[in-house]
């Protein structure tokens, strides 16, 4: 007993006068005082020496012993970590700092908030809709009766569950439910992802992005089209861009048109990207059909409208001269950092 005694005196001791500096020290007091083959662990094997009588003493010695340990152990450990937080004045200030990297937009949203910051100007509202549509919204509602042969321009994906569902083939189907709410004049642009069973290519994908407008009023007439996408068009690309209607068809207006731009790269002169023609098209539209009006219960013969569609990766491969429409759902970081907002 007197013997386990002096033991526990002289460790003590010991640890009082220990200096731990850093986790390498710490960890070795640790092993010493009370790892599996330390000195705590020790002194309780003598335990089976001490005369039964006295281990009832000897036990609480022990167990003091131990806690003091351990609280001194505590106390090393929170002096080592709270040194490690302070600063280091031995460090070489001179070493290159963590880089940090910066995210970017993604073109598609830069160009998509551009169209849209430009319509809201001239008063345009954004309206949105699912893309998970009905016949009718997608199509019917549109002029596009079932077995119309005007709805082989849109390869559509069907749901097998329900025909009558399927993935949106343009964002006109928002158009609609914004008319068929009835507030007129409606003046809207609709965003969105859109989706078309086409052969993935470098110039074609099974989804992108759209943004159509709509105006409806009294005596809209060809004339504002122009006008608001002639805005649109310097607004977007800069004031010596010229622009161009060629006569067109979609069901759901008449007249119709397309509208194309000089090409951006070779500016008119005729180039690989505007098929040596000097123009690229950008965007289908014309007047509000009369039948699309009567269809969502609007007044065909006292309202008139003009409506435009356009695809945003088509004015993106534009904006930044991107050859190949597949980089901009890759996700490839290489790519997508090159952009910034400004343009
Ligand atoms: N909805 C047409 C398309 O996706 C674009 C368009 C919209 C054309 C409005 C004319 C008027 O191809």
């Amino acid at each position: 007993m007197n013997d386990l005694m002096t033991q526990i005196e002289q460790n003590k001791k010991e640890i009082e006068s220990s200096v731990v500096t850093n986790k390498e020290e710490l960890e070795a007091f640790r092993i010493k005082y009370l790892g599996t083959k330390g000195i705590v662990k020790a002194i309780m094997g003598e335990m089976k020496n001490v005369p039964v009588e006295q281990k009832k003493d000897a036990g609480q010695l022990l167990n003091e012993f131990k806690i003091f340990t351990e609280a001194a152990f505590e106390n090393f450990s929170n002096a080592v970590e709270s040194k490690a937080d302070q600063i280091d004045f031995n460090m070489d200030l001179s070493l290159p700092g963590q880089p940090i990297n910066i995210g970017a937009r993604h073109p598609i949203s830069i160009v998509h908030n551009k169209i849209i910051s430009i319509f809201q100007r001239l008063g345009f509202s954004v309206a949105e809709g699912p893309e998970i549509e009905d016949d009718w919204h997608n199509f019917t509602a549109l002029n596009l009766p079932e077995n119309h042969p005007a709805r082989d321009m849109q390869d559509t994906f069907y749901i097998s569950q329900n025909p009558d569902w399927l993935l949106r083939t343009h964002t006109s189907s928002a158009q609609i439910r914004a008319m068929e709410k009835g507030e007129l004049p409606l003046r809207i642009i609709c965003p969105g992802r859109v989706y078309r069973n086409e052969t993935i290519s470098a110039r074609a994908h099974c989804f992108f992005n759209q943004v159509e407008g709509l105006y409806i009023a009294e005596n809209v007439s060809f004339a504002d089209l122009k006008q608001t996408l002639y805005f649109f068009v310097k607004e977007m690309f800069g004031e010596n861009v010229k622009v161009r209607f060629r006569p067109s068809y979609f069901p759901f207006t008449e007249p119709s048109a397309e509208m194309d731009i000089s090409c951006l790269i070779c500016g008119g002169e005729g180039c690989s990207v505007c098929k040596r023609t000097g123009w690229v098209e950008i965007l289908g539209c014309g007047m509000v059909h009369p039948s699309v009006l009567d269809n969502c219960g609007i007044d065909s013969k006292k309202y008139t409208g003009f409506a435009f569609g356009m695809g945003i990766e088509r004015i993106t491969m534009l904006t930044y001269q991107v050859k190949d429409l597949r980089l901009f759902s890759e996700n490839d970081v290489r790519f997508l950092k090159q952009f910034t907002s400004a343009i």
